[in-house]
């Protein structure tokens, strides 16, 4: 079977191997031992919406692996005159070794991969952003030592982010809370699964939907923006409902003494993070960003190496 990386789960039975990989990975870069397991391979990666750390870590990533990445545009492919996902799937299949897609709907993310025959990894959709989370587990753990006394408090939209670290803190045994506005909640089917994770786990996933009362001793803050790409249309009521739910001086004062402050970029200063937070000593916001690059290293290594090509 390939190894896509769609949702967080699809790394469930080996998530700690892939972060204790990563940290290896890491390594040897800082050290100057080049690394190259993935000579002679090619990485399609296919952006509807635009990025900076994802197109540009998958890149430097694969050069570093020893393979190639190539940047494709919806508005470049045939895709943009009416060619199916499924057969840009099927044809990609036939170059490449592995797909990267940043896809502004999950179905689409699904039929790519449904009709590929090479590993797909998500760069992001509408409902996760795995690859962001392995980065910042990476993260969590160089910073904090590990994860099991650790509680991680997202403030912000219970969006595709949010998602990925309920799943992603629940299958590494850390408790999150996702505090949102009322009605912007994470999704019930993932904040279900996680639940049942967490139980199984150890730790505890929960809602909240006051801010100053949710990171009483958080150990982590983490943020994101409060529209993300594609939500555009909703920013007037969001920056209403949202008024309450930036992370600044006040909120950071009021977690634990260490606790460490989170946002996978890009950020908005003055709106979901306060500039003295962001730029301020709690901030680990770069070393979240330089991690997406070890912690892809790994996912791709890992789904390449072993990929099984069944046309
Ligand atoms: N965090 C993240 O995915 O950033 P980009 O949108 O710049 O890729
Ligand atoms: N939630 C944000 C994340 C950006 C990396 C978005 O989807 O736009």
């Amino acid at each position: 079977m390939k190894k896509d990386v769609i949702s967080i789960l699809d790394v469930q039975d080996r998530i700690k191997d892939l972060l204790r990989i990563a940290a290896e990975i890491k390594k040897k870069h800082n050290d100057g031992e080049p690394f190259t397991p993935l000579k002679g391979k090619s990485l399609g990666m296919i952006f509807e919406k635009p990025s900076t750390r994802t197109r540009i870590s998958f890149e430097v990533g694969m050069t570093q692996l020893g393979g190639h990445a190539l940047y494709l545009s919806p508005k470049d492919l045939q895709i943009g005159r009416g060619e199916t996902i499924a057969d840009t799937a099927m044809v990609l299949s036939r170059y490449v070794d592995c797909i990267m897609y940043r896809a502004f709907k999950n179905e689409m993310m699904v039929e790519l991969a449904r009709n590929s025959t090479v590993p797909v990894i998500n760069g992001l959709d509408d409902r996760e952003h795995p690859c962001q989370i392995m980065a910042d587990l990476l993260t969590i753990k160089e910073k904090k030592g590990g994860f099991e006394d650790q509680h991680l408090v997202y403030v912000g939209d219970g969006n595709n982010v949010c998602n990925s670290l309920l799943l992603g803190g629940a299958l590494v045994g850390m408790d999150v809370t996702a505090c949102t506005p009322k009605g912007y909640e994470p999704n019930e089917e993932i904040l279900q699964k996680a639940k049942a994770i967490g139980k199984e786990k150890g730790s505890v996933i929960s809602l909240s939907n006051d801010s100053e009362e949710a990171v009483k001793g958080a150990t982590i803050i983490y943020t994101d923006v409060w529209i993300s790409m594609g939500d555009e249309e909703e920013k007037e009521r969001k920056l209403r409902d949202f008024k309450d739910f930036e992370v600044n001086d006040r909120l950071v004062s009021l977690a634990s003494e260490d606790v460490i402050v989170m946002h996978c970029l890009p950020a908005h200063r003055g709106l979901e993070i306060s500039a003295s937070v962001i730029d301020g000593p709690h901030s680990v916001v770069f070393d979240q960003a330089e991690n997406r690059l070890h912690a892809q290293k790994a996912i791709m290594a890992d789904v390449m190496q072993s990929r099984f090509k069944s046309h």
